[in-house]
């Protein structure tokens, strides 16, 4: 597998009127070609931030990413102006994303054809003819049914999870190396959106297109993926393989999300507490107020970066990576 993304200190804040908002706190992953990363973690900690960082796509103002680096092939695409020929061509052609609202990102004055035949144009040397010929291909792909016809409906013709399901086809046709999914099932009824995680993970799997699934649903990322990062306040507190994750989780906030999964016939535990302000952090592990096992260094002691502690399994917890005497 060869390295397709390499991300380092990504921190990324808005000027608001209460202060600066951190809301990506110095993160660093990678993807390979051709595999899954999940990225989880409650609502407002940075996962479609982050996201939007490294394509270009943070309003500025009042965003600004103010520190790293986001290697794709040769490119710093931090270093990329947003509307620059180069960025255009790698979003779309090389990278795409898929949102949770497909509305937002399709056209309605456009057929379904018009579309996605006018990026493989953008992008690629081909005939109008060739052009929509794919686009049936792709159509028939994502599972549209008699693409024939489909493909000369208006987006508004069609049902939300088939209007999904083009979107997941855009995201694909021009072959993209790299795929982000920002929580692009999560609108969706839980029958659909289990139709529609497997024919993506089907897809990206048969064409080799790595893949970021952003979700808050850690279930859906531990089906699916390869690798997990686990976001808090910001911050990436853990990162490892599902199965490093999922057997052995070493952050207390990840052991929380893991007993969130719901169980059948098991009571659901929520989290207790909030997220902490994003303004003016404190220097300490940001999920101490809700830990249940702190301990007085945790007070004291500044937060730690993501630290290796075994295989490809990290944390930012210094109680669980031997970055604190236990004192229990
Ligand atoms: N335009 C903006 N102005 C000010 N703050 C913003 C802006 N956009 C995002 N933020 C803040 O950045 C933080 C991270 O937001 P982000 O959208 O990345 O969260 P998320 O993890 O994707 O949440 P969700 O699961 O709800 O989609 C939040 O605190 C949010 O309020
Ligand atoms: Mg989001």
């Amino acid at each position: 597998m060869s390295r397709l993304l390499t991300v380092e200190g990504l921190t990324t804040e808005f000027k608001t009127e209460r202060g600066i908002v951190r809301a990506v706190n110095n993160i660093s992953y990678t993807v390979d070609s051709g595999e899954i990363v999940g990225v989880v973690g409650e609502s407002g900690c940075g996962k479609s931030v982050s996201q939007m960082s490294i394509m270009g796509l943070i309003p500025s103002p009042p965003g600004k990413v103010v520190a790293g680096t986001a290697i794709f092939g040769n490119t710093d695409l931090l270093k990329l102006k947003k509307e620059s020929k180069e960025m255009c061509e790698i979003r779309g052609n090389r990278i795409s994303m898929i949102f949770q609202e497909p509305m937002t990102s399709l056209n309605p004055a456009l057929t379904v054809n018009k579309q996605m035949s006018e990026m493989l144009l953008e992008h690629k040397s081909i005939s109008k003819k060739e052009a929509r010929e794919r686009v049936i291909d792709m159509l028939r792909q994502v599972g549209i049914p008699d693409p024939e016809s489909r493909a000369d409906d208006y987006p508004h013709q069609m049902s939300g999870g088939m209007r999904q399901r083009v979107m997941v086809g855009m995201a694909m046709i021009c072959d993209p190396a790299l795929i982000i999914a920002d929580e692009a099932t999560t609108a969706l009824d839980a029958t659909i959106q289990a139709q529609l995680l497997e024919m993506m993970n089907n897809l990206v799997r048969e064409h080799h297109t790595a893949m970021v699934m952003v979700t808050h649903n850690l279930g859906i990322v531990a089906r699916y993926a390869d690798r997990i990062n686990v976001m808090y306040a910001g911050s990436i507190i853990e990162s490892g393989t599902v199965k490093e994750i999922w057997a052995n989780p070493l952050h207390p906030y990840t052991e929380s999300l893991i007993h969130c999964v719901p169980q059948l016939g098991q009571k659901v535990e929520a989290i207790p507490g909030m997220p902490p302000s994003l303004i003016n952090r404190p220097p300490t592990c940001p999920f101490l107020p809700r830990c249940k096992y702190r301990q007085k260094c945790c007070f004291e002691d500044p937060v730690q970066e993501l630290t290796l502690v075994e295989g490809t399994h990290s944390t930012m917890c210094a109680l669980r990576s031997g970055g604190a005497k236990n004192e229990q």
